[in-house]
């Protein structure tokens, strides 16, 4: 699922295992980079394809700020706070560039590619600023930097998808890991900037995320989550040269991810309701190995305001989806995205997204107050007109709902018992493992004296549960 409530630091850029050469031969790297990642999962994901090409120019990573020659900020413009945390967060880093001259920061993400050349007017001690699309060109524009020139690269692409290029986990728990599937939005929804800021969208070729899925299970991940701002419109079509030629769509790549091993879990986010189809569900239900969780943004429960967000469905249209997923995965869980307060929102409007989140049940929900973004048909066709106060109640009663709904949904597990992937240790305990079930759900238990080890199937009761937690035992 994309966790896009992520304004809040996530990635502190710390090494992964994949640094362990650079543990084991301080000399294997000369130089050293530090980044910090914000936003959705894809900005984690290509922090890791950034990581990459820098260890391929002789970078290593390190967690130490103190300790870096250069410093990476890889940012988010999806809400206005989102870009407030950059900014204060690029005053921590301009304090140690005042005591240190040379080393050199770099802005890299969505913010980057929506302020472009501004950025460096505006922050006067930021030397780098790349695009999500140029990352390849960081090499030489960190030579540029070097050389005391600012270097900026915000092109963005028709068709860079970074296929080949091999992502060195960061922070990871080897366990489960992001792959990414495409890139760009084409569906301007009225309020996003994402499709200003990645650009067109486009589809990894197919053979390459397979070969990056099966190289993660050898490695002994067992989870992959498959990424895109809308799976299910995921369409492959293999050049002339290749040995297949047949076009992929998202159901059939969900297919050969879940033929590379029955013991790798295969999840994905996200999808538009508008676009995902039957064949993804039949899908989903033949294969056990592909989670039945589904991550359906609503963003609003008012048919008139979906038409204003440009979203091209209605409340009743979304529910009907809704019902036929229950069908299809009965077990599924779903969870969404919510906008309060957008441009002209009634009271009645807010109530009816009360309503679709009362009959989708939602197991969890990402929730925001409407935050403009300049350059969006929202920005430029209507007035942000909510009061402040009225979006900030308006979101209170929902995540209120919200808070509701997790619980009574971890409540009709009580007495169920789940397959569950050990992730690994819980943060509150040592003797106690934390692992996900199918549905996404996160599933606290005692180690006991069981053999088990992350990485593991285990099958395990509930009986007990918080709002954002299941409590359970091993059973065997
Ligand atoms: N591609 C995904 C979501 C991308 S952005 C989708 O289509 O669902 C993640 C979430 O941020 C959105 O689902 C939306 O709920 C929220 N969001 C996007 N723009 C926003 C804005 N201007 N103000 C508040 N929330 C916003
Ligand atoms: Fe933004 Fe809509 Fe694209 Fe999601 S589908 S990234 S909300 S434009
Ligand atoms: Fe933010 Fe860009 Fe993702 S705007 S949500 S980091 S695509």
């Amino acid at each position: 699922m994309l966790e896009f409530a992520t304004e809040k630091l996530q990635d502190e850029g710390r090494q992964g295992e994949a640094f362990a050469p650079f543990e084991n031969d301080p000399n294997a790297y000369k130089r050293r980079f530090y980044i910090e990642s914000y936003g959705c999962q894809m900005n984690f994901a290509d922090s890791e394809i950034v990581a990459s090409v820098l260890n391929g120019e002789g970078f290593g990573a390190t967690r130490n700020l103190e300790e870096a020659d250069l410093i990476f900020i890889n940012t988010c413009s999806i809400r206005e706070k989102a870009e407030q945390t950059v900014r204060k967060r690029l005053t921590d880093f301009k304090k140690i560039k005042s005591r240190k001259p040379a080393l050199l920061i770099g802005v890299l993400g969505c913010m980057a590619e929506r302020l472009k050349a501004k950025f460096l007017e505006e922050e006067k001690l930021v030397d780098i600023v790349v695009g999500p699309d140029a990352y390849r060109n960081l090499p030489s524009l960190v030579e540029e930097a070097e050389s005391g020139q600012k270097a900026v690269n915000v092109l963005l692409s028709r068709d860079e998808t970074y296929a080949d290029i091999s992502p060195v986990r960061l922070n990871s728990n080897g366990i489960t890991a992001y792959v990414s599937i495409m890139r760009g939005c084409n569906n301007m929804c009225s309020f996003c900037v994402v499709p200003f800021t990645r650009g067109r969208e486009r589809s990894r070729d197919a053979g390459s995320i397979v070969q990056e899925c099966t190289d993660l299970f050898n490695q002994g991940y067992r989870e992959v989550t498959l990424l895109g701002q809308n799976v299910d419109s995921y369409y492959y079509l293999p050049s002339a040269e290749e040995e297949n030629t047949i076009p992929v769509t998202f159901a059939m790549l969900l297919e050969k991810v879940a033929a590379i091993s029955p013991l790798l879990r295969v999840r994905f986010s996200t999808s538009h309701p508008k676009d995902i189809t039957d064949e993804v569900l039949h899908t989903m239900a033949r294969h056990e190995n592909i989670c039945n969780y589904i991550h359906l943004p609503v963003q609003s429960g008012s048919s008139r305001i979906l038409q204003l967000m440009n979203r091209t469905y209605t409340h009743e249209w979304y529910l009907g989806k809704v019902k036929r997923i229950r069908q299809i995965i009965p077990d599924c869980g779903i969870s969404s995205d919510i906008i309060a307060g957008f441009c002209t929102e009634t009271e009645e409007d807010h109530q009816e997204t009360l309503q679709v989140m009362e009959l989708s049940r939602y197991d969890m929900s990402y929730m925001f107050f409407y935050s403009e973004r300049p350059g969006t048909l929202a920005h430029r066709r209507y007035r942000d007109d909510v009061p402040e106060e009225i979006k900030k109640r308006r979101l209170a009663e929902i995540v209120a709902l919200q808070n509701r709904l997790s619980l009574e949904s971890n409540q009709r597990d009580l007495g169920k018992s789940f397959r569950v992937l050990i992730e690994g240790d819980s943060k509150k305990s040592e003797k106690d493992w934390m692992g996900r079930n199918s549905q996404n759900k996160v599933i606290v238990f005692p180690k006991e004296n069981h053999p088990y080890q992350k990485g593991d199937y285990v099958q395990v009761r509930v009986d007990d549960c918080t709002q954002a937690t299941l409590l359970g035992k091993i059973i065997l």
